[in-house]
């Protein structure tokens, strides 16, 4: 199989096994290289048409690996073409094709909306650097949405006091976006707006989006900022008299040679 597919697939897998992706929970969308366009068009077979309710023509003609809408992550492995495939963005950008997967009349995730316009985002304030967008539902990380305001300044504080890493992860913070209906244009359009500032971003009361060059790395935000929230709330059960204080997320973030977001300090 090709590389670019193997990792893919490798991704899905480890977010299930993780027990982020109950049922159909979660979503991936990977940007593809040129290159890896053209190690994959010996499968393309197909060509179904579909529109999409946002304008994305800063996209357009860009090739996209997805998973599929109501598929699991956990038979991604299993069958792979049946639960994620291949599109390619319209010349206006007002839809795409389904090149290959997808089998059985799937569709992409009903998240597409969101992760098009999170990537013409990232790729904005990256330079062009993002590849990857991903959408899991982690049990802690959503536990801790309901316990805060939905405050990025607050919530980025909890996690850099709640691992010493998470400074040098996300120097930039995390954003959350309160409550609203998933699947559509509205949350698509809230999330992209904070995602520019921010590499992750909050559902609240639902799960988190993170954003990355590669899998390894885009993964690897999630995972970090899951497991700060789990400490956090597992200190704040036990009570917690002390924290990582606002002059050594300085000490550290100079250490590590990143810029640290100096308005979520005092
Ligand atoms: P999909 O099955 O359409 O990808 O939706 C899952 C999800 O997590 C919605 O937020
Ligand atoms: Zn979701």
């Amino acid at each position: 199989m090709q590389k670019v597919l193997e990792d893919y697939i490798r991704m899905c897998y480890d977010g299930f096994l993780q027990g982020w992706h109950e049922r159909n929970g979660g979503n991936l969308t990977y940007r593809m290289r040129p290159e890896e366009v053209e190690d994959c068009r010996s499968l393309f077979s197909q060509s179904r048409h579909m529109e999409l309710p946002v304008d994305v023509s800063a996209l357009a003609g860009e090739y996209f690996i997805s998973t599929g809408s109501g598929r699991f992550m956990r038979n991604v492995p299993l069958a792979p073409q049946e639960n994620i495939g291949i599109i390619r963005i319209d010349d206006d950008g007002r839809g795409y094709e389904i090149l290959w997967g997808l089998e059985n009349g799937a569709r992409p995730t009903s998240e597409l909306p969101s992760h098009l316009m999170n990537h013409i985002a990232r790729i904005q304030v990256t330079d062009g650097r993002c590849h990857v967008i991903y959408h899991a539902h982690p049990a802690n990380i959503t536990a801790l949405s309901y316990t805060i305001e939905p405050d990025a300044r607050v919530l980025s504080r909890i996690l850099w006091q709640s691992e010493t890493e998470c400074a040098v992860v996300f120097p930039e913070g995390v954003g959350i976006l309160d409550w609203m209906i998933p699947g559509g244009t509205d949350i698509a359009v809230e999330t992209s707006r904070l995602i520019r500032t921010y590499p992750a971003v909050v559902w609240a009361f639902h799960g988190i989006f993170g954003s990355g060059e590669t899998f390894d790395e885009t993964f690897g935000l999630v995972h970090t900022i899951e497991k700060a929230a789990e400490i956090y709330l597992k200190a704040k059960g036990a009570g917690i008299i002390r924290t990582i204080s606002d002059e050594q997320l300085r000490i550290l973030a100079k250490a590590f040679g990143v810029h640290i977001n100096e308005d979520f300090l005092s």
